[in-house]
């Protein structure tokens, strides 16, 4: 049996790929046989992921690893237009084709590869770059950094689903994974300002998903407690007491790729 051990070819794209979370599964997956499109801010970090990927098993350019800042809107739009481009391929996209697209590949491919491609083939966009605010009562949070984690983390979904739907919605087939956290469904001293960032995706996720059409599904994910910068960064030492994102990741990647059109709307925990 194939990597995939029984899971069909998937697209995932992650944004936040280059460390924590996003990293670890990254690997996972590409590990069981899937593509993989990662984002971030820091090339150093994509770089390193790309020369990971690069053995015989996982050649390097089935993957996709490009810069880009979800908080900006822009960014967001290029990152969509050059996902296309690049992996606008037949062998491996299902949701990210145009319909003009599928009508030239029905004419100039075999009818039985243009089926395969229709209902073989899924995209799974894992919205997880994510940002918290230092502890502090919120009096205390400057202005900059309030908006700093509202920005990535609730502005930054908007403008991927803003971006990444329409190309979805040719197939009506897909699934968003909103990164949300145990703090987007209880309160928490000092990190006001993330809490009420992982409401608002509980929310927007919530909503969205009575806008999908059927056969498309967005969940909300709490992955649980993982020692990642992030984690150091408001519990401190006692970070890594926790579980590694590579454990994390194991059971993360199961998880996600059998999510289905039922799971819409859905809040979950790994
Ligand atoms: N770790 C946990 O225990 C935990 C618990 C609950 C929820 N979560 C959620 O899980 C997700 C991942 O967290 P993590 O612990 O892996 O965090 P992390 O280690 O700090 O990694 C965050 C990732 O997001 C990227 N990122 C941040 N701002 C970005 C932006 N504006 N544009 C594009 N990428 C950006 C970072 O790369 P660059 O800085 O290079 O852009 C980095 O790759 C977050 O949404 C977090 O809220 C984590």
């Amino acid at each position: 049996m194939s990597a995939l051990n029984g899971v069909g070819s998937r697209t995932v794209l992650i944004t936040g790929a280059g460390k924590g979370l996003g990293r670890a599964l990254a690997l996972e997956l590409a590990k069981k046989g899937h593509t993989v499109i990662g984002c971030a801010r820091t090339q150093d970090r994509l770089n390193s992921l790309q020369s990971e990927l690069s053995d015989p098993n996982s050649p390097s350019d089935k993957h996709l690893f490009l810069s880009a800042d979800v908080r900006s809107n822009g960014s967001v739009e290029e990152l969509a237009r050059v996902v296309m481009e690049k992996k606008g391929v037949p062998d491996i996209i299902e949701g990210f084709l145009s319909p003009n697209d599928l009508q030239v590949l029905e004419k100039t491919r075999s009818k039985s590869v243009a089926r395969d491609l229709k209902t073989n083939i899924k995209v799974v966009p894992v919205n997880n770059a994510g940002t918290i605010n230092r502890n502090n009562r919120i009096w205390e949070v400057p202005e900059e950094e309030f908006d700093t984690v509202i920005d990535t983390n609730v502005k930054g979904i908007a403008n991927m689903l803003r971006h990444f739907i329409p190309l979805m919605l040719v197939r009506k087939q897909g699934i968003i994974v909103n990164m949300s956290s145990g703090w987007g469904r209880s309160g928490a001293a000092l990190v006001a300002p993330y809490c009420a960032s992982k409401w608002a995706v509980e929310g927007l996720t919530r909503s969205v998903a009575k806008e999908l059409p059927d056969g498309m599904a967005i969940i909300a994910l709490n992955p649980g407690v993982i020692n990642t910068d992030m984690l150091a960064s408001c519990f401190g030492n006692s970070a890594s007491g926790y579980q590694a994102p590579e454990a994390w990741a194991l059971k993360a990647a199961t998880m996600i790729l059998n999510l289905t059109a039922a799971d819409n709307g859905a809040s979950l925990t790994v």
